[in-house]
């Protein structure tokens, strides 16, 4: 597989305008350029390539896509071929993680590796050096047993102390396994200074990266090694080379958040435990455990980041879920981390806490019921409500069908019921059926104020898919989304989401325009949502301080949204089964309260 880092660097240093020229003349119009469609025949120019969103897209017949794209469709060729083609092009390199394809690919590799080895090696010398840093682990209580078995160094408080160790301090080999940093000045330095390293392993227990945190007090606390040709931060798992052997003798793996955890719990003996990297819990996380065992424990802090955390892994665990593995959550109680219980309260209470975890499906209606109250029927039709995109999502049949029983029993409704609701074709589904195309179940117009307070019938875009646009258009703003917010309903809200989590993991977004955003979903449903926005955008151009009004606009009416889906909930309610006074009243006071909101921020629609 070609990495995924690859692919953003060559697109952001190609323009497919160029790339396109090669192949069709093309002719300049306003911002875009314009040829006569090659996808199909035709005698006007419907074809359109946009330099600023690195993005084609046939008004004629739709075709459209990235410079990838565009090669793969026009040459016939498939994907990795079209990406070699285009990086010997642009005189770039493919490099390969199977295998290996040429020699000079292979010596890259190696160089790094080599690298990052003796760098490791260089920090577990100097940690012997050095009283401060050997005082420090003392004080967290591990043994010289454990920093060993987990290699742990100390990187010397020095600028450029990996001099000692690379004659070639300039060697270009040290920045590409993210070692040193070369400031504007071109002046190079350390990028680990003064820091406990932790070594990351790949899964053939070969060094490919750091983690280094600072002694006592210091920002940021811990410093990772950037994404490089051997580090991809969303797929490693810190601890897992070590752990493979223990997490088989256990019969599960234990996920706990931070490097501290997993060195404390395997000095008490507990060895089966992996720690993401300062990164949410991603599908590949997930899946790349279960290749080991069938039962996972996500461990969180007790804090309210843990809480938030342990929701984000949920949402990912949902796509990974098999009807033969468990997958459980540990909540550890507020003042505690993995590390600190683990010292504090023993193994055999850690044990015992791992052992008691809460399954996913548990952990799922718990957190789905946090705020609401079962006694009202607004507080179980939000449950209903809330549920549908996270249970339909659920790829394992059997533990899906559990969740609807289990959301039904919660919600004094019937399984049939609920399965109407979700969308899915319930047993008593048929008298009407759910179109795919309708993201709204029943085609039921409930009467009296079914219909917004204002306006006509026309629905304005949702607020999801103007943020969608102006991300498409921006992806800087993706940063400033609130996950939290985003109802994640629509293919727009989950591309939406999708992005976010990106962010979460600290991927830099991609460069090239909407086209490089394209290809990091290639492959996903996402691709299609982000493709079919960028390809209505086309000859849209926002000038910047346009933008920065419409995405605020469009972050007050995420919380307005909120709102209405309150107000969704109770017409739907009052759909099934008619509203009591307190509901009716309820909903007025929510119509009033959305009301007013549309009064105080004027909300654009792009
Ligand atoms: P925590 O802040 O919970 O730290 O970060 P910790 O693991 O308890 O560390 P100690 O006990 O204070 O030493 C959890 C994990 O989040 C990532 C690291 O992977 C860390 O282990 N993180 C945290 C970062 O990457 N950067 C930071 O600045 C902080
Ligand atoms: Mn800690």
């Amino acid at each position: 597989m070609i990495p995924q880092a690859f692919v953003q660097d060559l697109l952001s240093r190609i323009d497919i305008v160029d790339v396109i020229e090669r192949y069709l003349p093309l002719k300049k119009g306003g911002a875009n350029y314009f040829a006569c469609c090659p996808f199909h025949g035709e005698n006007s120019a419907s074809f359109s390539v946009s330099p600023t969103k690195q993005f084609y897209h046939c008004f004629g017949c739709g075709a459209h896509g990235s410079a990838i794209g565009f090669l793969m469709e026009y040459s016939g060729l498939g994907f990795v071929d079209a990406v070699k083609e285009l990086a010997n092009q642009a005189g770039m390199q493919v490099p390969d993680d199977g295998q290996r394809v040429n020699a000079a690919q292979s010596g890259e590799h190696d160089r790094l590796f080599d690298a990052v080895a003796a760098a490791a090696r260089f920090y577990r010398d100097a940690l012997k050096a050095a009283p401060i840093a050997i005082d420090y682990l003392k004080r967290r209580g591990l043994s010289g047993e454990v920093a060993a078995r987990f290699g742990i160094g100390y990187a010397p408080d020095d600028w450029q102390a990996l001099q000692k160790v690379f004659p070639d301090y300039q060697a270009k080999t040290l920045a590409d396994a993210g070692l040193v940093i070369d400031n504007d000045q071109g002046r190079r330095y350390d990028r680990f200074r003064g820091r406990v390293m932790f070594p990351i392993h790949d899964r053939r227990g070969r060094i490919i990266a750091f983690g280094g945190r600072v002694l006592d007090q210091g920002e940021p606390k811990y410093l990772n090694s950037p994404e490089t040709p051997l580090f991809e931060k969303g797929r490693e798992l810190y601890g897992l080379f070590l752990a493979q052997k223990a997490i088989r003798d256990a019969g599960f793996a234990l996920v706990v958040e931070g490097y501290m955890d997993v060195v404390a719990l395997a000095q008490f003996g507990i060895e089966n435990a992996v720690a993401t990297l300062g990164t949410a819990t991603t599908t590949h996380h997930i899946q790349a455990l279960l290749r080991h065992t069938d039962r996972v424990v996500f461990c969180f802090d007790g804090d309210n980041a843990g809480r938030r955390a342990a929701r984000r892994a949920l949402e990912n665990a949902l796509d990974a879920l098999r009807d033969d593995v468990t997958l459980a959550f540990l909540f550890l109680p507020t003042e505690h981390d993995p590390d600190s219980f683990v010292r504090s309260e023993g193994a055999a209470a850690f044990r015992q806490a791992a052992a008691e975890a809460t399954p996913l499906a548990r952990t799922l209606l718990d957190q789905l019921q946090e705020d609401l109250d079962l006694a009202t029927a607004e507080g179980r039709a939000r449950l209903v409500h809330d549920a549908r995109p996270l249970v339909t999502r659920i790829p394992a049949p059997l533990l899906k069908l559990q969740l609807i029983k289990a959301v039904a029993e919660a919600s004094q409704l019937t399984q049939a019921e609920v399965e109407h609701a979700f969308g899915l074709a319930g047993p008593q589904a048929g008298t009407s059926p759910p179109r795919a195309d309708s993201p709204r179940p029943g085609p039921r117009r409930p009467s009296g104020f079914s219909r917004p307070a204002r306006g006509p019938g026309r629905r304005a875009p949702s607020t999801t898919a103007t943020l969608l646009r102006l991300v498409v258009h921006h992806p800087a703003l993706a940063a400033r989304l609130p996950a939290d917010l985003l109802p994640a309903e629509t293919p727009e809200s989950r591309a939406l989401v999708a992005i976010v989590d990106l962010v979460s993991l600290g991927e830099p977004l991609p460069a090239g325009g909407v086209g490089g955003l394209i290809e990091r979903f290639r492959d996903t449903p996402h691709a299609e949502t982000l493709s079919r926005v960028a390809a209505e955008l086309i000859d849209t151009e926002f000038d910047d301080s346009a933008i920065e009004t419409l995405f605020e606009d469009a972050l007050r009416k995420l919380g307005a949204d909120a709102v209405t889906r309150e107000i969704d909930a109770l017409l739907a309610l009052e759909r099934e089964q008619g509203l009591s006074t307190a509901e009716r009243h309820r909903l007025s006071e929510l119509i009033l309260e959305r009301r007013n909101l549309a009064n105080v921020g004027k909300v654009s629609d792009l």
